[in-house]
């Protein structure tokens, strides 16, 4: 594995499994202390707002024993008469800390970051481009749920195209055999052209349908409508259309619902309480993986430099 997670790219299918398994050990032993390793501090740099990114992150640090140190959201530019700048930042923390957690909203933030640390860097969301730690925990919920990512239909719903999450998890489900994607959205939301290119070419199917067959689903990926939407505001009406209802909930048998969460009103509350509903636990495993992610990329990673 690379010393950075940006990309989940970057992730190989044995990668993607120690990570979950790793994950599922902490998962049941969430309460084994760990001595605090003062050799360790972790930079969480949120340029964007976040709640489970960051918190999940800075709570994964510290049940590992790790401190950890925050920038958080964007009044960091706009408090100051002139902004400083991305690399300067870096090099003022880059002395105080061993790891970097950082979100973005600019595509192309890391190559302004890394030639400033040789400190792991974890992208925790660049744009809407990549998330990649997200997917890996929606591949560790799927493969919880299943036992294999492999030959799992998926629909996935929302403003795909812009959703980061949606992106990375479609780059991970492409490194699998047999998944079938159904996209229900609207054409102009649908993913782009080498989004889709990427996930087929391993024999896996993917199809855009306005009258998805809910029943023979395993999981419903909402993946909502980011309030930053490049192509203007969804309309009411549109949002409505991919709603997530209790209807649906029961018609998709022993599937899953997921959603990366904040869920807005993508998916009616009334679903909450149905056996389909999985988000909060989807949620809940995020914690589990960031661990793994953490101990992987910034304990034992930086160990070995
Ligand atoms: N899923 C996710 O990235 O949530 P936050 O924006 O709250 O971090």
């Amino acid at each position: 594995m690379p010393q950075n997670l940006l990309s989940i790219k970057d992730i190989a299918r044995a990668d993607f499994q120690a990570l979950c398994e790793q994950a599922e050990t902490f998962r049941q032993n969430p309460d084994e202390a760990v001595p605090i390793d003062t050799s360790q501090q972790g930079g969480l740099l949120f340029f964007e707002s976040s709640t489970r990114t960051r918190i999940g992150f800075e709570t994964a640090a510290w049940k590992l024993g790790i401190k950890t140190v925050s920038i958080y959201e964007t009044k960091h530019n706009d408090t100051m008469s002139a902004a400083e700048s991305l690399p300067d930042t870096i090099r003022t923390l880059n002395p105080y800390v061993s790891f970097f957690c950082i979100r973005h909203s600019d595509e192309v933030v890391f190559s302004q970051i890394l030639p400033y640390t040789s400190h792991p860097v974890v992208n925790c969301g660049n744009g809407t481009q990549e998330h990649p730690t997200q997917a890996l925990i929606d591949g560790y919920t799927m493969l919880s749920r299943f036992g294999s990512l492999d030959g799992l239909n998926i629909i996935m719903t929302g403003a795909l195209r812009y959703s980061r999450a949606a992106n990375s998890l479609m780059a991970l489900l492409a490194k699998f055999n047999g998944v079938s994607v159904t996209a229900f959205t609207e054409s102009d939301l649908d993913f782009r052209d080498k989004v889709i290119r990427d996930f087929v070419g391993n024999s896996n199917e993917y199809r855009h349908s306005d009258s998805p067959d809910w029943g023979n689903a395993q999981v419903i990926y909402s993946a909502g409508f980011t309030p930053s939407n490049p192509s203007g505001d969804y309309s009411q009406a549109v949002r409505d259309k991919y709603k997530i209802t209790r209807e649906i909930a029961n018609n998709l048998g022993d599937g899953i619902i997921m959603n990366p969460l904040p869920r807005i009103n993508e998916i009616d509350p009334d679903v909450d309480e149905t056996p389909q509903a999985h988000y909060f636990q989807q949620n809940e495993n995020g914690l589990y993986m960031r661990m793994a992610i953490l101990e992987r990329y910034c304990l034992l990673a930086g160990s070995m430099c």
